[in-house]
This record gives structure tokens, sequence and C-alpha cells, in this order.
């Protein structure tokens, strides 16, 4: 019987977490690895995993579709869901930046266009710093906007730095860090305790492995 319900986010991070799911004993068959199911049972039967974008995983757990979730803190940040972040996953490192073509704060008149899939990270940023600003909320290609006028800066998602430099612009300012978290229900903590201790005890010892790598 399926004991708990897993989110992982897809995408960048999909491949690492599946791997530390192995290791921690959460194995999905070849066959299910190459489908295109978005809710698969683990090969043991006790999981089931299901794969949703990664601003979806924070909802699927909030509202208790799915127990517990994995997915970087950017997205948690931006989601402000009422969860519990017990572990640090340690994959999946980036940095939440602001980026232009100077590298360096342009100089508006009025104010600072910036876009961004961040809206809610870059207004509290650019808010404690009193810094007026007009967000333009993309979904994608973020560094599109700066390179081509349409924002005088981004806030975005920095990994190796090769999407900023190939799109010609640099780093102004690290705002935050981010890695994967493993998120869980209030209700899932409480009522199945015993089983979302099991999954933290034994992601708990692949991601100690992984960090003494
Ligand atoms: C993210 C982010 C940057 C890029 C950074 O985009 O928004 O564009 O990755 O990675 P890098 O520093 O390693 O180059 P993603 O691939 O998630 O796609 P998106 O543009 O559709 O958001």
């Amino acid at each position: 019987m399926t004991e708990l319900t897993i989110a992982v986010a897809k995408g960048r991070m999909q491949d690492e977490a599946l791997r530390l799911l192995a290791r921690a004993g959460i194995r999905l068959s070849q066959a299910a690895l190459r489908s295109r199911r978005l809710a698969i049972e683990d090969e043991s039967g006790a999981h089931r995993l299901i794969f949703v974008k990664p601003s979806d995983v924070p909802v699927y757990v909030e509202h208790g579709i799915a127990d517990c979730g994995i997915v970087g803190r950017d997205v948690l940040l931006e989601s402000g869901a009422d969860l519990l972040q017990p572990l640090d996953l340690r994959i999946g490192y980036c940095r939440i930046a602001v980026a232009s073509g100077a590298g360096e704060f342009p100089k508006a008149t009025g104010a600072l266009r910036v876009a961004t899939k961040y809206p809610r990270i870059t207004a509290a940023h650019f808010g404690a710093r009193g810094v007026p600003v007009e967000i333009i909320q993309l979904s994608g290609s973020v560094e599109l906007a700066a390179a081509l006028g349409l924002a005088h800066c981004i806030v975005d998602l920095v990994e190796t730095g090769r999407t900023l430099s190939e799109n010609g612009l640099k780093v102004v300012e690290v705002i935050t860090e981010s890695s994967a978290r493993l998120v869980v229900n209030r209700a899932s903590y409480q009522l199945k305790a015993a089983a979302v201790s099991r999954l933290m005890g034994s992601l708990r010892v692949e991601t100690e492995v992984e960090g003494a790598a």
C-alpha cells in the first residue's frame, strides 16, 4: 500500500532528485522512467512519485495531495506556502541574482524596470532597499528582457552563469542562495509520522554521504 506521495519538481533538478531518492531506497523501474506517466509507484509500492512543475510542488504539498515534495528554496520563497521544510537536500545549488548588461545598477529615470519569474522575491528585495521598481513578470527566457531592452535588469536564477554570459549579462548582486529542500505537509507530518520520519532518515543519510564526497 502506498504510504507517501512525493511531489518532485520537473526540470533542472529532476535527475539529481531521482538519484538521491534511489540511493535512499525509492527506485522507479526503467519502464516507468521511460514513460510519460506523471504519477508513478516506486518498486517497493510504498511510495508514489508525482512529477509537477517546480512552482506547483508547494501547491500539491500544501493541499495534502502530496505528503512531501522536493523543490528548490527559490521556489519556496516565491510561493509563500505554509509547509514544513525539515531538510536541506544539498543538491540543485544555485543563486537568485540581479543581473544587467553592464553588471551594475542601470541609471533609470523613475522606477527601475525589472523582469523576473520571481515577482515576490524581487518586490521584497527592492522594497527593503526603498528602490522603486516596476516588475515585469515573465515565465522564462528572462535574460532576453534585459538583452533586448524590455527591462533595465533582471532577477533570475543563476546556476553555471552560462545563460547570463551568453546573453551579454553580468551579475550585479546576489539576492540569496538556493538548494533543494524536502518539504512536508503539516498534517502528514503528524498523521504519517513514522513514514515521514523513515523518509527523512534515509534522505539525511544520503545527503550526508553526498556532502562528504
Ligand atoms: C534557468 C534560469 C536561467 C538559467 C540559468 O532557466 O532562469 O535562464 O536556467 O542557468 P545557468 O546559469 O546554468 O545558465 P530554465 O532553464 O529553468 O528555463 P526558463 O528560461 O524557461 O526559465
